[in-house]
Formats: structure tokens, C-alpha cells, sequence
């Protein structure tokens, strides 16, 4: 078993979900010189961590584990401890919407960072750099620092902010190669030299041009600008979608052509049923709830309409499935494929799927759901109409006897799957609502489904 005298410095990281884990593994792989630790209150995630089922889907995630786990990554319960024996802590603890009180459904509830602080404080026999991982308000760093220097022992705590900017499902690509790593501190001599030993960190494998250092406020602040960004040029271009639907324009045909103009970029312009994620939503409605307390209304109702337009493509959705199959989907069986919020995850926090079944479920349909990853977390979503759906792993089992098939989630299984098969086994007409745009529509059109696709006029036999 490893000491810690054997390594140069111990970094511990306090939650171990999609970004604690992923992130420490690479760190850890990066950096063998250093200990890296990552601890968490829920005792189950911890020994998923320990175990060769790990608590999260992420593609290449449990290879770099295996390689590091036990030499100097180590995955533990014991928070006083590692606190105690540590001189950089990330806090990568969940940071929700704010379900109560002044703020409910848009402020950052802020009581597991707070919590943390607190432990941080009782543990701590030294100084310690503090690093904001989580996602979090601007300005959160200055109530932190104010909570964690307010200890009666005379310990420095230099807290910084470094956002993690990976997408679940190509977690491991976007931690070996980020766009950029952004370290934000107080820019006195304390802030500077805790900020470098972050940046020391980072240069054992990214490339000093992509290391970028700001202020602690910009830094914050910019983690909640990207994600806003991103999940607005969905919004944007699923508007666009519902036009095209109008005037036999092509949707993927327009983000083609708009996306080659090198201003625009063609990267986050795919129409979809909508984007789901645990953190836009919750962080453009954090960002939200900050400007309406700064007083900037106007600025607050532009971020705000993205999460509208958001909501209103996911209904639209099913009311489009509703209207086409002659306004009604009452006791009519649909195959929903895919549940994961996004391709090659097992997460479906905010999934638009959970939107769409349960609307489904208020129209009286008959949903199945087929998943490849996601049944366990869609069992849970939806434990309160658990007797109004059926969970089917094979998607050939899940169509069989289906009016419909609606794909939400781009599963690149779905792209391939024999078609003539499950066209054979539905109820007829057979119709397909293709919410990612993967399916081949002429093909399937051909077989003899009625195809509705996002931004697309449908092709239709009825
Ligand atoms: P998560 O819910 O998967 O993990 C958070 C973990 O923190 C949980 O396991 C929880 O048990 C633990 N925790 C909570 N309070 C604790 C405490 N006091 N002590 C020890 N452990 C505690 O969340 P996540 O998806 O990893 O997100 C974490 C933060 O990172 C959020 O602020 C999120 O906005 C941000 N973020 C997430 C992603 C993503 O892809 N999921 C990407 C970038 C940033
Ligand atoms: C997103 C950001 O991409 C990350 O940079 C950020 O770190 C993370 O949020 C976070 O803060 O949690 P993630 O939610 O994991 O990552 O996944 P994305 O690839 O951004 O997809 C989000 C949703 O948008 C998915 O439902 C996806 O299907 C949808 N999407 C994405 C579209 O509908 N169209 C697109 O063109 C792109």
C-alpha cells in the first residue's frame, strides 16, 4: 500500500460523480508523482469506483482507473482524513437548482458547497488551495473564502475557481485534449502562486498556450457564459427547425450552410427533440436568477428564453406525434428509443425523454422504453408511472406490436438496426418520429414507415 510520503502532493477531490471521477482519474494518470484521492458521503459510488462496475458509463473511463487505481488514485469515505492530509482539494460536489425558499427553480442551491467549506474548515490542521470544480454563482468564491478564513485556527485558504468544461460521453477525449483549461484567482502575490501550482498540474499533458488564468469573478462567471452559449445555439437552431417544417426547407441543409461561415462555426447546430444534461438548464436559469438580482430584467428574459424554446420543442414533439397519427395515441403502443439524454451515457438527468414519456403517458399512450445504458436511471425517472411503461432492453422486442417509434436519444445502434424487421412486427401504418435526425428517412420511407423528422417535411404514405 502506497505512503504518502511517496508522493510530491496530495491532491484530494470531495464528490465523486461525472466530473469528480473522470477528472482525478486523468489527473492522476497524468501525474504519477502526485496522490490524488476522491472521496464522497454515498458509500455505494465509492465502492462502485473501487469495483470493476463503475458508478458512471463514460467510453474509456475505466481503462485510465484500472491503470491508476491502488497505485495513486484512491477512492475513499474518509473525508476528515484526507482533508486533513492535503494540500489542494477540488470541490466537485453537485451544485442543483434551488428546489425551496428565495430563488426555488433558478438559483444554484449552494448547501452541499457550503457543507463542504464547513468539513473543510473542521478537518484542516494546515493551509490549504481550495479549488471551485463545481459549477457555481459568480462571486461564490468570495462567500467561501470569507467562510473558510473565518476559522479560529489561523489557517490560509486561497480559494480558486477551475470549471470543468468536459461533455459526458467523450469525458476522456475532453480531458486529454481540452479547448482550454481556465484557472481564475485573486490576483495579489497569494493568489498568484496558488494559481501556478494549479497551472503545474495541468502542464504535465495540455499545452501552456491552452491554460488560460483570469480573475476568480471572470473565471466563474465564463463557465456559466459557455454552457448559456452552447445550449442557445440549440435553441436557435431548433427554431429554425420549426420553420423549416413550415416551408419545405431542410434543416440540416441550413446548419450546413450557416455553419461553414468560419463566424458561426458548425459545431452545437443539430436540430433535436431538445437538449437535455444535468447542467444547462440549471446553469442558464442560475444565470438567469443573477442577473434578475443585479436588476438586469432584459438580460434575464434573453437567457430565459433559451429554456423556453428548449420546452416547447420537446412538447412539440409529441404533439406532432399526437396530430399525425390521427389525434390520438390513447392505447397505442410507442417504442421510445433511447432515454440518455445524449449518445454513449448513461445519465438522463433533464433527458428530453423523460418529457416526452410522460407526455406521452398524459395522452393515455402505451410507452416502452429501450435503452442501452440508461434502463436503470429510467426506471428511476419514472418510478411514479412504472405501471404505464415497459422497460425493454432489445429494441426489436421494444417495436414489436408498436404504431410508433420515436428515437430521442442518438444511440449510433439506432442508425443500424434492420428496419425491415421492425417494420414487419408493428401495427399499421407504422410511423417513425425521428428526434435526432440518425435515421436514414428515405430508406424507411421506402420500407413503408411514415417519417417525421426534425426540420424535415415528412414522408408520408397516409
Ligand atoms: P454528481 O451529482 O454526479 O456528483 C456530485 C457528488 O458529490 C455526489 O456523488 C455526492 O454524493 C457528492 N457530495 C455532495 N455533497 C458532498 C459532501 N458534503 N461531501 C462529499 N461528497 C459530497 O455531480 P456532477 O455531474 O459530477 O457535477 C458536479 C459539479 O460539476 C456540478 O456543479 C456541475 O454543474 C458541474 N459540472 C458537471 C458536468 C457534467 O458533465 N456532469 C460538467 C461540467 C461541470
Ligand atoms: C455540456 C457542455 O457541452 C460541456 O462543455 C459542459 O461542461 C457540460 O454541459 C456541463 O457543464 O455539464 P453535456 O451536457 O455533457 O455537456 O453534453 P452536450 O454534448 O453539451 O449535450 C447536451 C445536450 O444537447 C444533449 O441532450 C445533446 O443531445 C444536445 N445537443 C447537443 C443537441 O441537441 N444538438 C447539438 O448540436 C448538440
Amino acid at each position: 500500500m502506497a505512503t504518502q510520503t511517496q508522493f510530491k502532493k496530495n491532491i484530494l477531490c470531495i464528490g465523486a460523480g461525472y466530473v469528480g471521477g473522470p477528472t482525478m482519474a486523468v489527473i492522476a494518470l497524468k501525474c504519477p508523482e502526485y496522490k490524488v484521492t476522491v472521496v464522497d458521503i454515498n458509500k455505494d459510488r465509492i465502492a462502485a469506483w473501487q469495483s470493476d462496475t463503475l458508478p458512471i458509463y463514460e467510453p474509456g473511463l475505466l481503462d485510465v482507473v484500472k491503470q491508476v487505481r491502488g497505485k495513486n488514485l484512491f477512492f475513499s469515505t474518509e473525508i476528515d482524513k484526507n482533508i486533513r492530509e492535503s494540500e489542494v482539494i477540488f470541490v466537485s460536489v453537485n451544485t442543483p437548482t434551488k428546489t425551496f425558499g428565495e430563488g426555488a427553480g433558478k438559483a444554484a442551491d449552494l448547501q452541499y458547497w457550503e457543507k463542504t467549506a464547513r468539513d473543510i474548515i473542521k478537518a484542516s490542521d494546515s493551509d490549504k488551495i481550495i479549488i471551485e470544480k463545481s459549477t457555481l454563482p459568480v462571486r461564490t468564491a468570495q462567500a467561501m473564502a470569507t467562510i473558510l478564513n473565518a476559522n479560529e485556527k489561523g489557517i490560509h485558504f486561497e480559494v480558486l475557481s477551475n470549471p470543468e468544461f468536459l461533455a459526458e460521453g467523450t469525458a476522456i477525449k475532453d480531458l486529454y485534449e481540452p479547448d482550454r483549461v481556465l484557472i481564475g484567482s485573486r490576483e495579489n502575490d497569494k493568489g498568484i502562486r496558488a494559481r501556478d501550482q494549479i497551472v503545474d498540474i495541468y502542464a504535465h499533458w495540455v499545452p501552456k498556450d491552452k491554460i488560460v488564468t483570469s480573475n476568480v469573478w471572470s473565471a466563474e462567471l465564463t463557465k456559466l457564459a459557455a454552457n448559456a452559449f452552447l445550449a442557445q445555439r440549440i435553441s436557435s437552431i431548433n427554431t429554425i427547425s420549426a420553420l423549416c417544417e413550415k416551408t419545405e426547407a431542410n434543416v440540416n441543409e441550413v446548419s450546413r450552410a450557416i455553419g461553414m461561415d468560419a463566424r458561426i462555426g458548425n459545431r452545437f447546430l443539430k436540430a433535436s427533440v431538445g437538449f437535455g444534461g444535468s447542467c444547462f438548464k440549471k446553469d442558464i436559469l442560475n444565470l438567469v436568477y443573477i442577473c434578475e438580482t443585479y436588476g438586469l430584467t432584459e438580460v434575464a428574459r434573453y437567457w430565459e428564453s433559451v429554456v423556453a424554446i428548449n420546452e416547447y420543442q420537446e412538447r412539440r414533439f409529441v404533439q406532432n406525434m399526437s396530430r399525425m397519427m390521427f389525434n390520438t395515441v390513447a392505447r397505442k403502443r410507442i417504442a421510445v428509443f433511447g432515454f440518455a439524454f445524449k449518445a454513449d451515457t448513461g445519465d438522463t438527468r433533464e433527458s428530453p425523454a423523460i418529457h416526452v414519456v410522460r407526455q406521452l403517458i398524459d395522452e393515455r399512450a402505451h410507452v416502452v422504453v429501450t435503452d442501452p445504458e440508461a434502463l436503470p436511471n429510467a426506471r428511476h425517472d419514472l418510478k411514479d408511472v412504472l405501471d404505464k411503461v415497459t422497460f425493454e432492453e432489445d429494441p426489436y422486442k421494444a417495436a414489436a406490436g408498436a404504431h410508433a417509434i420515436a428515437v430521442v436519444t442518438e444511440w449510433e445502434l439506432y442508425r443500424s438496426l434492420d428496419y425491415k424487421k421492425i417494420f414487419a412486427a408493428m401495427e399499421k401504418p407504422a410511423f417513425m418520429f425521428d428526434g435526432r435526425g440518425i435515421v436514414d428517412h428515405q430508406k424507411l420511407y421506402e420500407i413503408g414507415f411514415n417519417v417525421f423528422p426534425i426540420g424535415k417535411m415528412p414522408l408520408k404514405h397516409v
